[in-house]
């Protein structure tokens, strides 16, 4: 699910960026620097940003957009406040890993890769966590939570909800 950037409502942060770009303007890597200040005061780099940026520092949209998604550091999709991540490493998967992906996608609402409407959460899979013995694993940022059953979900789920 795509959101668009509200530019009105986002119009200081369109002003704090231009200040950043004329203060930084004869510097080395203008567009590297200018993407990295972009995404920690929007949070991401939508193509409303994008677009911004390709007209404040005269590079091509097409330029702009390879860069952003060449570059794994930077999101063009909103990030939640929470991210968490479902290992569908071997062991996770054979003890079940699916069926806890499944159960986080019906409790938010979302998909893979998605982020929920009021941007608390992220749900992603990833690789092995590292920690097989305790499998099926998710973490949500730094926290591990392992030996899941689908039924756990909504419980962890609302320790972050509050
Ligand atoms: S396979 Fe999930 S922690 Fe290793």
């Amino acid at each position: 699910m795509s959101r668009g950037l509200d530019v009105r409502a986002n119009e200081r942060h369109f002003v704090e960026l231009k200040d950043y770009i004329e203060s930084i303007r004869d510097s080395q890597g203008l567009l590297m620097q200018t993407l990295h200040k972009a995404q920690e005061i929007f949070g991401y780099l939508p193509i409303e940003v994008q677009k911004f940026i390709s007209s404040e520092l005269d590079i091509s949209l097409a330029e702009v957009y390879g860069v952003t998604t060449f570059y794994t550091q930077f999101n063009i999709e909103p990030k939640g406040k929470h991210k968490i991540g479902v290992c569908l490493g071997t062991a996770c998967y054979v003890k079940g890993a699916r069926s806890i992906l499944d159960q986080l996608a019906k409790e938010l609402d979302i998909e893979v890769g998605q982020t929920t409407a009021d941007n608390l959460f992220t749900l992603e899979a990833t690789r092995c966590l590292g920690c097989c013995g305790l499998a099926p694993v998710i973490m949500i940022d730094q926290d591990v939570y392992g030996k899941l059953e689908a039924n756990n979900i909504p419980e962890i789920l609302a320790k972050y909800r509050d």
